[in-house]
């Protein structure tokens, strides 16, 4: 078996597989679902045809207040005559290599199901969630001065930048800034809604009604609470014709401390995985929270990586001025798991949690100085899947 690039003229036959493992039409679609850009692909083959699929788009994951550049691997897919002989695996080995040689130094994704994932080194960080609310129970949101206006072409840089003021501000939304990302396709919704502020848009509702039952509420983001209660009683004046509207959390504790009453928390919840990919770029890539002490420190751990062998062995952790540097070396004190990198990097699990889990080991000292680093253990979400 190998493993190579995907080609164009692989579009057929790995179309066929994908829509094997994951359903769609039968008949294959004349176009791409992948701007050119948005993603770079693997497949395996052997003297049978293709017999493996991996796909891995191009995003950026905000942690700290930077959008750190990842590998979204998706698409995972094995012909049902090669599956259990390591196909998987072995795409999820070289798609390491290539994320590395793109530049992507951490990969995020959703798995179906979890051992090959975690066998390659992908960890459980964070959740993409969707709330359900009673429509008549957010008759009760104050009313507000903030007036709304349906969103134009015009609107959507502003759009954009509003997502972006809150995404940032959070550990784990994507920038969507990826050719992937059309957002003039946001327009397509059937509701959006923009409330205008003093400098560009306060805040948007981007709503879809694809049954005629309930709305789905895609982005309700607001920078103030006068602007997040005139988005909610926009929301409020669907009740009588429909019962609830789902919202995507982007910002879980905006709509937790909004909404006035009957929110249904978890209506759906989908776990991500993250990976380390390259560990002194992604630790360039990050902003740190900025820590009280104004001494450096360094932090050494050591690294057990089978599967990203270059980020495997002794490294320092140095913080200085709010960055943080890893150079190789260091006296080790603190043993991570190559699993033990993606929860440590985004901030979701403490040492403590990790040493539990046996995938962190060491001085509890120098431990307590990497959930420092990143002010873990706090929760991390996605806005979206892919
Ligand atoms: C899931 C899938 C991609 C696995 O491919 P595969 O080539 O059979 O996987 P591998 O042989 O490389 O197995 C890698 C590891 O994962 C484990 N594994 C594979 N499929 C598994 C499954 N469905 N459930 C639990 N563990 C699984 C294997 O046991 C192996 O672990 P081990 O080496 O410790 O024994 C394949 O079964 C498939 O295409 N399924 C349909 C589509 C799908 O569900 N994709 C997953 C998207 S997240």
């Amino acid at each position: 078996m190998t493993v190579r690039s995907y080609a164009a003229e692989d579009f057929e036959d790995v179309y066929r597989l994908r829509r094997l493992s994951f359903g769609g039409p039968q008949e294959v679609p004349t176009t791409p679902d992948d701007p050119p850009g948005s993603a770079s692909a693997l497949v395996a083959q052997d003297d049978t045809g293709i017999t493996g699929f991996l796909r891995v788009w191009n995003y950026r994951q905000f942690f700290g207040g930077r959008a750190v550049p990842m590998g979204g691997v998706a698409s995972v897919s094995v012909q049902p005559h090669a599956r259990g002989t390591g196909v998987a695996g072995r795409l999820l080995a070289e798609s390491l290599v290539l994320m590395r040689e793109q530049g992507q130094p951490i990969s995020t994704l959703y798995p179906y199901v979890i051992p090959p994932y975690r066998r390659y080194g992908w960890e459980h960080v964070g959740t993409m969630q969707v709330a359900l609310v009673t429509l008549s129970d957010l008759a009760a949101t104050p009313r507000s001065s903030v007036a709304v206006r349906p969103a134009t072409r015009a609107d959507l840089d502003e759009i954009h930048a509003c997502y972006l003021r809150t995404a940032s501000t959070m550990d784990g939304p994507l920038d969507r800034t990826a050719p992937g990302f059309d957002m003039a396709r946001k327009l397509e919704l059937d509701v959006v809604t923009v409330a205008d502020g003093p400098d560009g848009l306060r805040g948007y509702l981007a709503a879809a009604r694809p049954d005629g039952k309930r709305l789905r509420a895609h982005d309700l983001v607001a920078d103030d609470v006068d602007t997040a209660h005139a988005l909610l009683r926009q929301l409020a004046s669907w009740a009588g014709t429909i019962t609830d509207a789902s919202i995507r959390l982007l910002n879980p504790a905006l709509v937790d401390l909004t909404v006035p009453g009957g929110l249904q928390r978890g209506f759906e919840v989908h776990d991500f995985m993250t990976r380390v990919v390259d560990l002194p770029a992604a630790v360039a890539a990050r902003g740190w929270p900025a820590l009280v002490e104004a001494k450096p420190f360094a932090v050494d751990i050591e690294v057990t990586d089978q599967h990203a062998p270059w980020q495997a062995g002794r490294w320092r952790l140095i913080h200085e001025e709010g960055t943080v540097t890893a150079e190789q070396g260091g006296s080790g004190a603190v043993q991570l798991e190559a699993r033990a990198l993606g929860p440590w990097f985004t901030g979701s699990a403490s040492s403590a949690s990790l040493r539990r889990a046996g995938l962190l080991s060491g001085s509890h000292e120098v431990a307590a100085a990497l959930d420092r680093l990143t002010g873990a253990p706090h929760p991390v979400h996605l806005g979206e899947s892919f």
